[in-house]
Parts: C-alpha cells; structure tokens; sequence
C-alpha cells in the first residue's frame, strides 16, 4: 500500500494520493483513510471515472449509507445519490449536512461532475478547531447548552425572494418537520476530540428565546468560520471529497455567476451523538427511519 497524505491547511484538510478508489479497497486501505479523517477531517481524492455506483461502494467502506435525503428526490435509479445542482438551489450558508435528524450522517462524500470555470468553491469549517479556540469561559457556557436543530425554518431568505419554484422546493424540504436536541459540544465518537456541533439547523438553544438563542449561536458559530479553521476547496472536474460530518461545517460559495455547477452526494449513516457527559441527542419531532439506519459507532 503507498497511501499518501498531503496536507492542504494545517488544522484541515489533505489530498490523498496512492489509492484506486474507483476499484474495492483492502481493509488496510479503508483504515488508512479512517485514520487520514479522524486527522484531517476532509480528504481529496482523485476520483477518475467514478459513477454513482462507485460512489456508493466507495462510501460503504465506512458504513451503511443512507438514502438520499428524508425529503428530497434522490438522482434517478441511484435512490442514495443527492444531486447537488446549482440549478436547484444553492448551499451558500454554513451547515453540518442533515443534523435535523437524531443521528446526522456521520460522513458526506461529494464528487464533482461539472464545475464552473470560476469559483464554486466548497468551505469545509474544523468545528473542534473553533471549541479549542473559544476563551475558557464560553467554552465552559458552550459545554452545557443543547441546541434544537430543524429543516424548518426560513433560511434566511427575505420572501420577496421567494419565487413559485423555490416556494415549492421549500414545501417538499419541509414536507416531513423534523426537530432534534443535540449537544452544542459533540464528543467524536473514534477520536475522543469535542466540536461545535451548531450549523443552519440550529435554530434555537434549549431554554433560550429565539432572540437570546440567535446572539448565543451567532457569537460560536464565529469561530467556526475564522479562516485559520476553514478549508477552501477548489473543485476540479472528476474529484471526490470525503469530510467527516460530525466534526465539521461547510459552505458551497455561490460565486460563479449562475454557471452550471453539479455535484454527486452519497452520505454514510451515523450514530446518535453524545455531549460530554454522555448524554445523547434526542428526536422532538419527525421519524427518519426510511432515511438512515441509526447506527452505533463505525470505526
Ligand atoms: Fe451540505
């Protein structure tokens, strides 16, 4: 095996090279990358001619993988594929993928199959970069506080903006209300590291108003995004990154002037996160049984 770990950004980010991930890995290959992700948090492949279906067998090394998404349409004949297309939106706020549900993938692969001639970067935040960060008086307020997360909420979107298409895109993201108490900080399951685990779902601090709820969120989620914690990938066609879902946030950069832009996303399902005192996330609002199988901590 010549596995090969190139480091893109000190707290984030490598390439990983010496691997033929269009082929089925040896089990020393998938431990190698485990390990590069418990490091790094976001890997960068090669991805070659890799199709959905190898998207899919690549993802499943890690663990189950979930379907689509709970409440948006799969790409069709591949019902684990999330297309990702600039021609259905744009992921332009910072989020941790699917954390309204109790137990959020534990990892989201994403393979470029058109990119724009400019911009259309991908952020991905080190969220246990941001906690290390925070002064030891937040970090303490930060370890007691649980946040509701939900896919319900207005995103931020002035309703003027809102045209017939977005409003139904709107209607089917929420046509099953999903709500989930998390800890604010995640204790990673295989390394034993603590993350901010906030992002655009978390709409509200448990036993917070909204107002007070916005300013508690708003003043972590700033460290999230320091720059020192944030890697900023430029895609080229025919690329695959891994990031570990529980330990980060990222951001699609909506700077490429309406261009064509589409991605392929396969998501590993994951285990129910637990905060520092051991006590795990749990479900408010909305069954995700046909979504993802819960499952206990793949190592
Ligand atoms: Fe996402």
């Amino acid at each position: 095996m010549s596995l090969e770990i190139t480091k893109v950004t000190a707290r984030i980010g490598a390439r990983v090279s010496g691997v033929d991930i269009t082929r089925p890995l040896a089990s020393e290959e998938v431990a190698a990358i485990r390990e590069a992700l418990n490091v790094h948090k976001a890997l960068v492949f090669d991805a070659g001619d890799l199709d959905d279906a190898g998207q899919q067998a690549f993802a499943r090394h890690f663990g189950d993988i979930t379907t689509a998404h709970p409440t948006v349409p799969a790409v069709e004949g591949a019902p684990n594929v999330l297309p990702v297309d600039s021609e259905r939106g744009r992921a332009n706020h910072w989020h941790t993928d699917v954390t309204f549900v109790l137990n959020p993938p534990q990892a989201t692969s994403l393979r470029s199959i058109t990119v724009p001639p400019y911009g259309g970067e991908t952020l991905i935040a080190d969220t246990a970069g941001a906690y290390r960060d925070l002064p030891e008086p937040l970090r303490r307020l930060a370890d007691t506080l649980w946040a509701e997360h939900t896919n319900d909420y207005d995103y931020a979107v002035p309703d003027e903006a809102i045209d017939e298409e977005k409003e139904a895109q709107r209607a089917e993201f929420t046509s099953i209300t999903y709500r989930t108490a998390h800890p604010v900080v995640r204790v990673h399951p295989l390394t034993g590291e603590r993350g901010l685990f906030i992002g655009g779902f978390a709409q509200r601090i448990v036993g917070l108003s909204a107002g007070e709820s916005r300013k508690v969120l708003d003043l972590l989620q700033a460290y999230v995004t320091r720059p020192e914690n944030v890697l900023r990938w430029r895609w080229s066609p025919n690329q695959l990154v891994l990031f570990d879902n529980r330990i980060t946030q990222h951001y699609a950069i909506d700077n490429y002037d309406g261009l064509p832009r589409r991605l392929n996303r396969v998501t590993v399902a994951g285990d129910i996160p637990v905060g520092i005192e051991g006590k795990e996330s749990y479900s408010i609002e909305g069954d995700a049984s046909h979504y993802t199988p819960v499952t206990s901590v793949a190592a």
